[in-house]
């Protein structure tokens, strides 16, 4: 088989895998990584589309890794740009002493962005570009409170947790999570704009101390909620008549994943806020929060000491990475490459909808889910989709779908492939009470 496809070549997980979950298990913080019998695999290497495992096993990925990978896994680009940095500088001095590099990329973002955007706070996880946002939410607008959304995902510390709208996550710490969100139902395709947009202005007439409305253009962890066409630009228009700040969490959807740089452009939406992370740095921790500046020029000029800032700050290596994997998507014009191949994609997904046990299809671009009638059957679907050859993922508030999310460089004979394999791996999975 050509090394563009899956090759699996030992039981799996493996005997070189099965080895390392034992040690992981021994030595890892119990709640962090699931191991089971037949799951998880210990990854290797990657390149494009595939992924190898520590006992040469290859598979194709559906998942872009959590959505990261949309120029390939291991761009040979950023990969470069990478190694080149760390010859000569792995780390600044973050709101000290400044790097070049960080000021090239914070001009790259602000030619990115849509609109006014122009101005970033660089940091490294999701979270933290999305609590850079509150906090400047709060200096913005004097108000603490946020509109937010059920089945919202934004990332898991304790700020982010105020925000994020599925309740497993914080229930664990619900006494140190503050209560300063108002939670409303995501509209999906089912949901008319007007009851959508109804439901937040009554929220802000309940919610006086409510400065800003955050959420996921489609919401990704969610189980992939495509709102109705009209709704963001009826909730652009909203907030700036209520004088409120539109945040958008773009982590998920950003540069290109559902056919567009930035999935809020499809309705020439520029909200105040935008976050993104997870592909900007092409596999090198880093997110941004990009605003206008009329919205960031909240925050006070530093006087020697920022209110706000990390360590690792504007890290050079992630910078360099970014920039190389910004030079790759424009390149590569990835927005194009997902336009190019979603009809494929979504035609071959909507052929599910007559396999038993798949409830619904949906999805944009590259960012898409097939909900299944239990988590039980979906958890099943990714184990033996493993085995057979491709990465899956688990998604939705009770784990009922897959999303189906390739990178946007892997080929056409790729897709198809591991397409067949996941619908295979569906028609022929039956659910447990039936074995
Ligand atoms: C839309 C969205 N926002 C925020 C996050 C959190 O990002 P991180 O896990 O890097 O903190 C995620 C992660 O999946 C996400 O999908």
């Amino acid at each position: 088989m050509s090394a563009e496809f899956e090759s699996i070549v030992t039981p799996v997980p493996g005997p070189r895998s099965r080895a390392l979950a034992s040690e992981l298990a021994a030595y890892e913080a119990p709640g962090v990584t699931y191991l089971g019998d037949d799951y998880p695999v210990f990854w290797e290497s990657a390149s494009g589309a595939t992924v190898t495992d520590v006992d040469g096993n290859r598979y194709l990925d559906l998942t872009s890794a959590f959505g990261v990978a949309a120029t390939g896994h291991t761009n040979p680009h950023v990969a470069s740009a990478v190694a080149e940095q760390a010859q000569r500088l792995m780390h600044g001095m973050g709101d000290v002493h400044p790097t070049e590099v960080r000021v090239k990329l914070l001009l790259r973002l602000s030619e990115l962005a849509p609109g006014d955007l122009t101005k970033s706070y660089l940091s490294t996880s999701g979270a933290d570009a999305i609590e850079f946002a509150l906090k400047t939410a709060l200096l913005a607008t004097g108000k603490p409170r946020t509109i937010a959304y059920r089945g919202a995902y934004h990332g898991l510390s304790l700020g982010a947790l105020e925000v994020v709208g599925i309740e497993k996550f914080r229930t664990p710490f619900a006494p140190l999570v503050a209560d300063r969100a108002t939670f409303l139902p995501y509209p999906g395709a089912e949901t008319s704009v007007e009851s959508a947009i109804g439901a937040v202005r009554d929220a802000l007439d309940r919610d006086p101390d409510a400065g800003a409305v955050l959420l996921e253009p489609i919401q990704g962890r969610g189980g992939v909620i495509v709102p109705p066409d009209g709704f963001l630009r009826a909730l652009r228009d909203l907030c700036y008549g209520r004088g409120v700040l539109m945040i958008l969490d773009e982590i998920y959807t950003g540069f290109g994943r559902t056919g567009t740089m930035f999935a809020c452009e499809r309705e020439n939406v520029v909200p105040d806020l935008l976050c993104v992370g997870k592909a900007l740095g092409g596999g090198v921790p880093l997110s941004a929060t990009i605003g206008s500046a009329r919205v960031m020029d909240a925050w006070p000029k530093s006087t020697g000491e920022a209110l706000h800032t990390s360590t690792f700050l504007g890290n050079p290596i992630a910078c360099a990475a970014a920039l190389a994997n910004l030079d790759e998507i424009a390149r590569l014009d990835v927005p194009g490459l997902v336009r190019a191949q979603q009809g494929l994609l979504a035609d071959r997904l909507g052929g599910l909808r007559t396999a038993a046990n798949v409830r619904d299809v949906r999805g944009r671009g590259f960012l898409r889910a097939v909900e299944f009638g239990s988590a039980e059957f979906a958890n099943r679907v990714v184990v033996r989709g493993l085995a057979a050859g491709v990465i899956l993922l688990q998604s939705g508030p009770t784990g009922t779908s897959i999303t189906i999310a390739p990178p946007p460089t892997i080929g056409g004979a790729q897709l198809q492939r591991a397409l067949d394999i996941f619908e295979r791996t569906v028609r022929e999975t039956v659910p447990e009470e039936a074995t």
